[in-house]
């Protein structure tokens, strides 16, 4: 027993994972918290599950990794653990399953989700949770991606209650009054010259990645002029003005595609009243904050780009601006090393929305740019597919894989709905082209 208690320490702080699981679940329990009880069964993205697939959802999941696929044991309830097993992602609505005749009672999925906990912190307590000869439990795999996988979904839940009429959400108690702020400042680039990104990072060298972060590698990026701010609403109200949804040439074929057959004519977070426009924040609309981040899909990003003669930045060049320096060193964080902190940007559940761009000096990259992590996820012009040297991870192998499809752009960076440890630098997040639902902003280079 000492020799399996030696081994666990080593990989895994017990205590600290403990803390970690119990923590994400009361922050899950404060995002369901926000839910009016007939918002329940409502299904507010059409492409995803209903609500209450993902209360059952993360319980079975952890039950299914950790304890099932980790431990070997025999689970909790085999009915929800298949049930609950994975969310979707269709290309479109006929691709949706039809909705289950009926979905288990609440009561029964929390009573669910309760002994599964207890399961779970006992095993994290007392079990042997990391062993060598075990892929799925080398080095905590199973314990860190459950302890990941929690706070992926908060935000991606916050995504679908964005959806759902004022009437069906409440704020949380406290929760931080909207910044407005007022125009943002003016547009301005900057030149990062040509120099080494290292993506992704080396096994062993952080206690948990995804299977898609591994392994590194370095790119040489050629001279660039890159935004020094996120593309601000303001901004983005020009393109609309401009006619920017009627101009084909300006969309690529797909993002066309999209545009037209759902008549997109502005971002989906943008409601227009008579001349003036709205914000459709979390808990309620407010006049359109000229200086926040628009928020677009990956479709309408590209458009405003070629609109303004620009480009997405690709992923190894939004390495470059985050984390080159002028002495050809890479930083952890835009700001250097210290630990993610609320000076640095917005992210972590700071807030509801976000704050008008450039408000954290004190994030900014090496060359001045801002906020590369938090206050809206980035768009790049990168499609997500695997670095060299990738493998599925033992702990959840289709986590990556099924989305090397050509379909999908990598998004970098953070929003105010991203946990902390969310924010390293070889983390990679990526939707379809055409998700408009996601907190991703984006912003523009040119060629040098
Ligand atoms: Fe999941």
């Amino acid at each position: 027993m000492l020799e399996v208690e030696r081994e666990t320490d080593r990989y895994l702080d017990r205590r600290a994972a403990v803390d970690r699981y119990r923590a994400g679940r009361r922050r899950t329990a404060e995002v369901f918290g926000m839910l009016a009880p007939e918002a329940y069964h409502e299904r507010p993205i059409a492409l995803r599950n209903p609500i209450v697939f993902y209360e059952g959802h993360l319980p079975a999941f952890s039950v299914n990794t950790l304890l099932k696929k980790g431990l070997g044991e025999p689970g909790i309830d085999p009915r929800f653990e298949v049930l609950f097993e994975r969310g979707i992602d269709p290309e479109d609505q006929s691709a949706v399953p039809g909705a289950l005749a009926s979905w288990p009672p609440r009561a029964e999925i929390q009573a669910y989700g309760e002994r599964a906990d207890r399961a779970i912190v006992e095993a994290l307590e007392t079990k042997d949770v990391t062993r060598e000869d075990n892929p799925v439990l080398a080095r905590g795999l199973a314990a860190y991606t459950i302890l990941e996988h929690e706070p992926m979904h908060q935000e991606t839940l916050l995504y679908m209650w964005q959806r759902l009429p004022y009437e069906k959400k409440r704020a949380p108690e406290g929760a931080p009054r909207p910044i407005l702020g007022g125009d943002p400042p003016p547009r301005a680039g900057v030149r990062i010259p040509a120099g080494p990104a290292t993506l992704g990072a080396r096994k062993g060298a952080i206690p948990f990645g995804w299977d898609n972060e591994f392994s590194e590698h370095v790119v040489e990026v050629a001279e660039f002029e890159i935004d020094v701010d996120d593309v601000a609403n303001r901004d983005f109200l020009d393109f609309v003005r401009a006619g920017g949804y009627d101009r084909e040439d300006l969309w690529s074929e797909e993002g066309w595609h999209w545009r037209r057959e759902n008549d997109v004519r502005h971002p989906l977070f943008w409601e227009r009243s008579g001349d003036d426009w709205t914000w459709r924040g979390m808990f309620e609309a407010l006049p359109l904050p000229p200086a926040w981040p628009v928020f677009v899909s990956h479709a309408e990003a590209s458009a405003y780009a070629r609109w303004r003669d620009s480009r997405l930045p690709s992923e190894a060049e939004f390495h470059r601006a985050a984390y080159g320096t002028r002495s050809g060193s890479e930083r952890s964080y835009p700001w250097g090393e210290e630990s993610p902190d609320r000076t640095r940007g917005n992210f972590d559940f700071a807030r509801s929305d976000p704050v008008p761009v450039g408000s954290f000096p004190a994030g900014a990259s090496a060359w001045g740019v801002r906020d590369l992590l938090g206050n809206g996820w980035e768009w790049t012009s990168t499609v997500f597919g695997p670095f060299p040297g990738f493998e599925p991870m033992p702990s959840y192998p289709v986590y990556s894989a099924d989305f090397f499809d050509g379909k999908h752009w990598v998004m970098k960076g953070g929003s105010f709905a991203t946990a902390k440890p969310l924010l390293r630098r070889s983390l990679r997040n990526w939707f379809r082209g055409n998700y408009p639902y996601v907190y991703a902003t984006f912003r523009t280079v040119r060629d040098a």
